[in-house]
């Protein structure tokens, strides 16, 4: 009989999770294994992936692009709208082939879907395969669990209704080199009526700023550029701390880490953006010039029923404020159409509100009722059609936003953090501007991690084309 794998995972203790990574790192239970993991959804999750990576690393695993040759296969999974969750149950599906080729492979569904109970529960029944399921609040419980899968012929499942303290130290896996997501808090207390994150993520809890700092040093130290620190509203970070430390006050001290040449953050509430945050970014170059600031809808009555506490007049108050003491700012956003009860009119105040802005960018959305959350149970939904039509339409509208603002970006020149090579042509390597703009250009891999003036000869709806100037 094989040895039974046990680990004593630690729930918050930091020196219990420093014991434990050291039992990670020294059992290697995983070596000469590959895992392989299938992220949706947003940065956050993303991150949580790196964790994920992180600790399957510290096992011994090591990663593989090839889902149907991995040994543990992870899909970390999105609740936000319901076309990411169908995806899931389709993929989810079709892990079963799989499972069965080689039924000694591990396969683990995670993330923001898990935590809503009935969604675990039909996944234990509708896929009896899947051999792990856990959710958010106890990421770093996963090794364990995995051991837990290892040893048994029934699903391991552990969900967490409650978010517990913040677990520090968990191991991570970064996907680049040049530029790293820091979280600098959970959860949300925002409560907008359409919206299922304060339900899985929890409330708001920040980091203590020394970990957050070390975190970013530590960052420096392995050779990072830039850091983009991750939050649902990272407005709000610090208000529930007992020191009186707040956003700002994080990033200007982010700024005196030295190496790290940019620092970016989302996602921004309009309602907690303040003059503070907007004079420090100002101040330090090291900030980048962008700001994602959600408006989600132009239409105050659909504002109000959002529950987003600001009208359309408070927007463009913060953003004429924001671009007269930073006028060469990116701006870019959210949007959502269809809301319930959204009226042709109510569209019209939307569409409005983008010529007025003048986006670089916007995410949209179709409006995706979410069980639990007060817009899902309200009567007055708008047809899908109606929804596809108005999306069309702001679509068109945002993307000759874009085009005209980066058309501003011709024969200027800007200084770009170099990425890596583009996917598409050998030669042409892609970074960014310090207002996210992605930029493509023939280069060679030394350059890679340094920040280069590119002459722009090209602006296109989604990206920059143009030319290195030496010593420019
Ligand atoms: N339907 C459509 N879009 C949504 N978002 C959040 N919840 C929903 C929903 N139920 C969008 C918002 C948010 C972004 C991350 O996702 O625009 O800012
Ligand atoms: Fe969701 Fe609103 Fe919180 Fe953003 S601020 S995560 S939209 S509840």
């Amino acid at each position: 009989m094989s040895e039974r794998k046990t680990l004593t995972v630690p729930n918050e203790e930091i020196v219990e999770q420093k014991l434990y990574i050291e039992e990670l790192k020294s059992k290697l239970w995983g070596k000469g294994l590959t895992y392989h993991i299938v992220t949706y959804g947003c940065q956050m999750n993303v991150h949580d992936s790196e964790n994920l990576a992180g600790m399957l690393a510290d096992m011994g695993y090591t990663e593989t692009s090839e889902q149907h040759e991995a040994d543990v296969i992870l899909f970390n999974t999105c609740c936000v709208r319901e076309n990411a969750e169908l995806r899931v149950y389709g993929n989810i599906g079709s892990l079963k082939a799989y499972k069965q080729a080689n039924p000694n492979r591990i396969i683990g569904v995670c993330g923001c879907m898990m935590q809503q109970s009935d969604i675990a529960d039909y996944i234990k029944k509708t896929f009896p395969f899947v051999d792990v399921i856990f959710g958010t609040h106890n990421l770093h419980r996963f090794p364990g669990l995995l051991l837990q899968a290892l040893d048994s012929n029934h699903t391991i499942i552990e969900i967490m209704d409650t978010e517990g303290k913040i677990v520090e130290h968990i191991p991570v896996k970064r996907a680049t080199g040049v530029s790293a997501w820091v979280t600098i808090m959970y959860g949300c207390n925002n409560f907008c009526s359409y919206c299922i994150v304060p339900h899985v993520r929890g409330r708001e809890r920040s980091r203590r700023p020394d970990d957050i700092l070390e975190e970013i040093q530590t960052l420096a130290n392995e050779g990072y550029k830039e850091i983009t620190l991750l939050g649902q509203n990272v407005n709000s970070y610090g208000k529930d701390l007992e020191q009186n430390y707040l956003f700002h006050q994080l990033l200007r001290d982010s700024t005196k880490i030295e190496g790290i040449e940019r620092i970016r953050f989302m996602t921004s509430h309009p309602k907690d953006l303040s003059d503070e945050l907007i004079y420090a970014m100002a101040e330090h170059g090291k900030l980048s010039k962008h700001i994602h600031l959600p408006i989600q809808s132009g239409s105050n009555r659909i504002l109000r029923d959002m529950n987003r506490k600001y009208t359309k007049e408070d927007y463009l108050e913060r953003v004429k404020k924001i671009r007269s003491i930073m006028p060469d700012i990116s701006l870019t956003t959210d949007i959502i159409v269809g809301f319930p009860g959204e009226t042709e009119e109510d569209f019209r105040e939307t569409l409005k509100l983008v010529e007025q802005v003048g986006y670089d960018s916007a995410f949209t959305f179709l409006y995706s009722p979410r069980k639990g959350t007060p817009a899902a149970n309200k009567t007055n939904q708008i047809e899908q059609e109606v929804k596809k039509e108005r999306l069309a339409r702001l679509n068109n509208k945002l993307n000759k936003s874009s085009n005209e603002r980066n058309l501003i970006y011709k024969d200027k020149l800007v200084k770009v953090l170099v990425e890596g090579p583009s996917k598409t042509k050998e030669d042409i390597y892609t970074g960014r501007t310090d207002t996210n703009k992605i930029v493509n250009f023939e280069s060679c891999p030394d350059l890679v991690g340094k920040l280069v003036s590119i002459r722009i000869k090209k602006a296109q709806t989604w990206s920059l084309e143009g030319e290195v100037v030496p010593n420019g």
